[in-house]
């Protein structure tokens, strides 16, 4: 019979987590002891899916199921550990592409089943926000994250390990979908971000933009906007017949897409008067955005953590990191978990303990 819990220790001092993750196009798995990261590894379909110029949902999905066993196999074996070692199975149910996330899942279920090991349900973004957590052990709440991925983007005050509050989040595009709707308009391969960055390297960030949410958007962002202006920029210039610099078109996005992140995040940091900032998500593994957080936030006074770039884009060791805040708040799931594509922010950032009234009032 599947009970995991008769020696469980919440208290143990560094537990042995493995973390799964398979919401897009990655399969990835990793081993975390405390937050020490023993193992990391990924097999990826994105050479496949950039034939597509971007993810096909059951292309994603057949990818999972061939490679899942063998990447976690792989993670077991390089962290050095057997089986029993392990003291939770942290799997990512969401947010993300249904058949991906539900070969993460259905694998994490039959694993811990067969192991009596405990699982744990782990939310996508927190995966994202708790990857800082690796690169600084002793980091602890409260602190100011920038979360900038594929589908959201917003500033956000950490209250505590599992409490966080919206400071300011984007009204229409996320800044990762920017850039990748970008790169499409200006012929990059997909994924976006890293082509959008590696162009702009080539380029000056000389072409006027339209001004971002500033000062009177608060701690909100847009990004539709600038994403119709480098659509109108180049359509025009195609009309024209007149001749344009890709690489110049990519820095100047990039600039302005970037600029509004990091001064609305060191503006929240202020406000909330917190001593260190972190980030997380794809688009905080992009060089600009990391060399001016790193200068804004120097010149405010402020300590910089950030993940390393391989922990900001989609990876298991930070599902593993979420799975070991989860842990210690002793919230576990049970074989009925599945798979949610959609989930929003708020609920998202919800704590467990107002989840856990929430339900109780509701008995
Ligand atoms: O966090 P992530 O890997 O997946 C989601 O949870 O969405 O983020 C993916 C997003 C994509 O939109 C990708 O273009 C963007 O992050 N991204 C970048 C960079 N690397 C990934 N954007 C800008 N610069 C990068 N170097
Ligand atoms: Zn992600």
């Amino acid at each position: 019979m599947y009970n995991p819990f008769e020696k469980l220790d919440l208290n143990k001092k560094n537990p042995i987590i493995l973390g799964i993750e398979s919401s897009c196009d990655e399969t990835a798995a990793a081993v975390i002891k405390g937050r020490q990261i023993l193992s990391n590894e990924i097999a990826s379909s994105a050479s496949v899916q950039a034939l597509f110029g971007g993810v096909v949902p059951e292309i994603a999905s057949r990818a999972h199921t061939v490679a899942v066993a063998e990447v976690v196999d792989r993670a077991i074996k390089n962290a050095g550990i057997s089986y029993a070692d392990i003291d939770a199975v942290a799997v990512t149910y969401g947010a993300g592409l249904l058949g991906a996330l539900l070969v993460g899942v259905s694998f994490a279920k039959a694993f811990a089943y067969a192991l009596n090991k405990p699982l744990i349900a782990v939310n996508h973004i927190r995966g994202h926000l708790a990857a800082s957590y690796l690169s600084a052990p002793e980091l602890k709440p409260p602190f100011v994250t920038l979360l900038a991925s594929g589908g959201h983007t917003a500033v956000l005050y950490a209250k505590s390990e599992a409490e966080f509050e919206i400071l300011g989040a984007t009204l229409d595009d996320a800044a990762g979908e920017a850039f990748d709707k970008v790169a499409r308009v200006l012929g990059l391969q997909y994924p976006g971000g890293p082509n959008i960055e590696k162009c702009a390297l080539e380029g000056k960030a000389i072409v006027p933009m339209p001004k971002m949410l500033k000062g009177g958007g608060g701690y909100n962002f847009s990004y539709s906007g600038l994403k119709t202006a480098v659509i109108n920029y180049c359509h025009t210039k195609e009309q024209k017949n007149e001749a344009y610099s890709k690489a110049d078109v990519a820095a100047s996005f990039q600039k302005a897409a970037i600029d509004v992140l990091v001064e609305k995040t060191v503006e929240g940091a202020k406000e909330k008067g917190v001593s260190v900032v972190t980030a997380g998500g794809g688009v905080a593994a992009n060089t600009y955005l990391r060399e001016s957080l790193q200068t804004a936030c120097k010149k405010n006074g402020l300590r910089l953590v950030l993940p390393e770039k391989k922990y900001c884009t989609d990876n298991a060791a930070m599902i593993a990191s979420e799975g070991l805040v989860q842990y210690r708040l002793g919230n576990f799931a049970d074989m009925t978990l599945t798979a949610k594509a959609s989930i929003p922010l708020a609920a998202t950032l919800e704590t467990v303990q107002s989840r856990r009234a929430a339900e109780k009032g509701a008995q």
